[in-house]
């Protein structure tokens, strides 16, 4: 699929097996959650453009890269979107961080919006939405929506766990966003949770559960 990314680098696979094991408590699932956003946002972020500009060492002038273009934009996708946020921002402290809020109906499993606050402007920066969890695709595909109602252009979407069902959607939905997953799991079961999964992720981060 174009425009998608399934990681394979070990190390983020190993976090991953800690972060579904049920014994993890939340101390430890939220570190790894912010591990794995910094050791995918290292890869998603490869493609970010960069400008010369001359500063002074000790020992002379020199021409130099630095980040070019207005500070990127990361979005979490509230409530377990923000377990990601800390990872990111250590190797991108500059960026500016929206925030979109979005439950699932636990009978229809439809995304319901009660939130929406975007940097501004939108539309020229490169923007990361984060989230652990994508599984019918709904909520992902809801939030760049309401991104791209905005005015937001160049986007990326970084999950944790995939289902195949949730990946075709928000590929279909979106086809020219550039999605980043640390792992695709087998299917959804009848509640519309990731099999294998880790089970409710904003729950195992904040102990609501
Ligand atoms: C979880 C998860 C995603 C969504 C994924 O959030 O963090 O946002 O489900 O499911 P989908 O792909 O089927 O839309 P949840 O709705 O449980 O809200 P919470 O983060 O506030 O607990
Ligand atoms: N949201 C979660 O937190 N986990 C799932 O498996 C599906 C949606």
């Amino acid at each position: 699929m174009e425009n998608v990314t399934i990681f394979k680098h070990p190390l983020i696979q190993h976090k991953i097996s800690h972060l579904r094991d049920k014994e993890t408590g939340t101390n430890e699932f939220r570190r790894l959650v912010e591990e794995i956003a910094m050791l995918e946002g290292f890869e998603a972020l490869a493609d970010l453009p960069l400008k010369d500009k001359e500063i002074e060492t000790p020992i002379e002038k020199c021409i130099t890269p630095v980040l070019a273009g207005r500070k990127l934009a990361l979005i979490p996708i509230l409530r377990a979107g923000l377990g990601m946020v800390s990872g990111m921002q250590a190797l991108v402290p500059s960026a500016k961080v929206g925030h979109i809020g979005l439950y699932r109906d636990e009978s229809t499993h439809e995304p319901v919006e009660y939130y929406c606050k975007l940097p501004d402007p939108i539309d020229e920066r490169q923007i990361v939405v984060v989230d652990p969890m994508l599984a019918t695709g709904g909520s992902a595909a809801d939030a760049i929506s309401m991104i791209k109602k905005h005015g937001g252009k160049k986007i990326k979407f970084m999950c944790i766990i995939a289902a195949p069902e949730g990946l075709k959607k928000l590929h279909d939905a979106h086809p020219d966003v550039q999605i980043y997953v640390g792992h695709l799991d087998r299917c959804l079961n009848d509640a519309a949770y990731i099999c294998p999964g880790l089970g409710d992720a904003g729950d195992r981060i904040f102990g609501t559960k």
